[in-house]
């Protein structure tokens, strides 16, 4: 590593004030990054997560509505003070898990995009580099997505995205990466287009909701004008650093293979909440054991 470079990454920013619109009327009332994957709200995997790469300081961008975060990493005297005094230890020690976890907040005022969820959180970030963790968005613990893109923003700088290889039909629903070289499952980033129609897409490499950005990124956010859904879009900033020859250091792409799970889309939910259901400690052998009689009557037709 040359001595110019940071040699860590130990911020991530998680943004969490989107309206959350594709799982409404379940979003109306209750932040989609709080509804449960098996017994623990999403955002707190993610917050783990990010634990587990050494990101130690972490900060949530929310909104309004929003409260239930700021609650949920925070004591809740009276529930311990109760369960303490029934002698459930075990409870007690999963309720008070997440209020040991140092999270900071910042609110965004109006949801006026990811790019802009990411900006403010600059104030806090300063000239560092940091990690975006998408507060909805679920890597499973076995897989080592981030720790790798903070191992490839260390070696090469710059900023880390990470890709998905999607079925042609979907593109569309992402942001969407044109590559230049290969190495292994890293790629040199040379164009990023957002929700492209598939007829113009670069590639079939979508960007998923993991990213390790160089503080440059804040300038070209500063002048990003709203793009796709009147949105100021995080992937139209990494363009323009993936576009403009190096500046900032580039964008680099870690093609990912693992499992992922975006739980402010209904049916990825569902399919996070059955898969982490099934590898449960206490519950996955019942609900193992339930799912498979369940699959077993569906193809018997019943
Ligand atoms: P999404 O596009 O998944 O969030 O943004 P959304 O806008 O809430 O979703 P739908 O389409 O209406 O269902 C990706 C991430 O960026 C955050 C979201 O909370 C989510 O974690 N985000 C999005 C913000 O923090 N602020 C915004 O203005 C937009």
């Amino acid at each position: 590593m040359s001595a110019d470079r940071p040699s860590s990454v130990t911020k991530a920013v998680i943004p969490a004030a989107g309206l959350g619109t594709r799982f409404l009327p379940a979003t109306k009332a209750t932040p989609k990054e709080m509804l449960p994957v098996v017994d623990k709200p999403a955002i707190q995997y993610v917050v783990e997560e990010a634990e587990r790469a050494g990101l130690d300081n972490v900060l949530i961008v929310t909104g309004r509505n929003k409260y239930a975060l700021e609650d949920h990493f925070d004591h809740q005297w009276e529930l311990e003070q109760a369960l303490e005094a029934k002698g459930d230890q075990n409870r007690l020690e999963r309720v008070r898990e997440s209020a040991a976890m140092k999270v900071h907040f910042v609110r965004q005022g109006q949801p006026r995009g990811l790019g802009h969820a990411v900006l403010v959180a600059r104030q806090h970030v300063g000239d560092d580099p940091f990690a975006v963790l998408l507060g909805d968005d679920l890597i499973d613990a076995r897989d080592h997505l981030l720790e790798e893109m903070v191992r490839v923003r260390e070696e090469r700088g710059g900023s880390v995205i990470a890709l998905m290889e999607v079925p042609e039909e979907q593109v569309h629903l992402y942001g969407c990466a044109a590559v230049a070289s290969r190495d292994g499952d890293v790629v040199e980033v040379t164009g990023l287009v957002e929700k492209p129609d598939p007829a113009d897409a670069p590639s079939n490499l979508a960007v998923i909701g993991r990213y390790v950005l160089d503080p440059s990124v804040f300038d070209v956010l500063e002048r990003t004008e709203p793009g796709r859904g009147n949105e100021i879009q995080l992937t139209d900033a990494l363009q323009q650093l993936a576009a403009s020859g190096g500046a900032g250091g580039g964008v680099h792409g870690v093609v990912f293979r693992g499992r992922r799970y975006d739980t402010g889309d209904r049916l990825d939910y569902l399919k996070a909440v059955v898969r982490l259901g099934v590898e449960h400690p206490e519950l996955g052998k019942g609900f193992g054991e339930w799912v498979d009689e369940f699959a077993a009557e569906r193809a018997a037709g019943q």
